[in-house]
């Protein structure tokens, strides 16, 4: 482990999700992260199951935090919903939920965006708040309250795909689910004057977990490692049936890694800003170059420089994942051949 820092006290926004599932993991098992509170949202399935794999997660990883169930369509309502069944199957976690023993737990009686306000306030400019799913707690946490914007210490997401490394969307072609499940939320969040880092497919898919490495946690940490190889059956068969990578994508693992060893990837500066119209309606586009400052009628004009993760060390992001596995700190997963920055 690299972390000597007192642990990072984050609030986790999820749509659990089979790499949602991972990433809780790592925020439950790391020790350089201090989970404080889950807050759940439409996106890999409706609100109402991405809220009761949380609740299960969390008695299952042996958590005890609380975990808020948050808005169930995006700020502007659609009438035609989509949930991606062929890549979380239709209980969100690759038809793996009924592994989960029972939960008593139940909701926390506040929204998700009343619970993120409320432990944003309880303690200023210590919470980083990691949103793996679309943003629309996030968006409305700002509206309530936008003074949670100067009060909070980081903004971590994945989401977006900004046409680096040969990678474009994952619904459009240049789209991002999380962006597009609620562009007018991503657009909001990303405009806030908070510091927001994204953790995009750009870096997400450099990134690619094989198969032997998820064969190899069959057996370790308890029922957790054949939790884990299960779950992520459904997800490889859609990710080697699309791209042929004998193995997956663990997209938001990668924006919990970020947190821990931020060192480990290269970011770009740069306001974002989200399309909300036509046919490139969900993509996210950056003003890296400064265009903006020549151009008063920019869209880009007035907005925050944010970062956009532009290259990874997809070694380090698998090494942080698997240790958590390991008794021994100092054991490191294969290489994967192809990894590049
Ligand atoms: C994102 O969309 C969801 O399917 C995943 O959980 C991840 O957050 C990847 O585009
Ligand atoms: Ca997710």
């Amino acid at each position: 482990m690299s972390q000597a820092l007192p642990p990072r006290p984050v609030i986790f926004d999820t749509d659990p999700g089979i790499d949602d599932a991972m990433a809780l993991w790592m925020l439950a098992r790391h020790p350089g992260l201090d989970l404080r509170a889950i807050t759940t949202v439409h996106g890999n399935a409706p609100v109402g199951t991405t809220t009761r794999n949380a609740l299960a997660l969390v008695d299952f990883f042996g958590l005890d935090v609380p975990v808020a169930a948050g808005a169930d369509d995006a700020l502007l309502p659609r009438t035609e919903r989509f949930f991606p069944t062929q890549v979380h199957h239709e209980d969100g976690l690759g038809g793996g939920a009924p592994l989960l023993p029972a939960t008593r737990r139940q909701p926390d009686p506040r929204p998700a965006w009343q619970l993120i306000c409320d432990e944003i306030n309880a303690a200023p400019g210590e919470i980083t708040l990691v949103a793996v799913a679309p943003l629309t707690n996030l968006a409305l946490a700002l509206r309530h309250d936008p003074g949670i914007a100067r009060k909070v210490r980081e903004v971590v997401l994945m989401g977006g795909a900004f046409g680096l490394h040969g990678h474009g969307g994952n619904v459009t072609p240049v789209a991002e689910a999380n962006i597009i499940n609620d562009p007018e939320a991503a657009d909001l969040v990303f405009t806030a004057s908070w510091p927001v880092v994204t953790v995009g497919l750009d870096v997400t898919q450099q990134v690619v977990m094989p198969e032997a490495l998820l064969q190899s946690l069959q057996g370790r940490r308890g029922p957790v490692g054949d939790f884990f190889w299960q779950i992520t059956r459904h997800y490889q068969r859609y990710y080697d049936g699309r791209d042929a990578i004998g193995g997956l994508y663990a997209h938001d693992a990668s924006a919990v890694v970020y947190c821990v060893a931020p060192e480990a990837f290269q970011l770009r500066r740069g306001p974002v800003r989200v399309a909300l119209e036509g046919i490139a309606r969900g993509q996210t586009i950056q003003d890296h170059l400064g265009l903006h400052e020549d151009s008063p009628a920019s869209p880009w004009r007035g907005c925050p420089d944010q970062q956009v993760c532009v290259g990874v060390d997809a070694q380090r992001v698998r090494d942080e994942f698997m240790q958590l596995f390991d008794d021994s700190s100092q054991a490191a997963s294969p290489a994967v051949s192809g990894d590049s920055q």
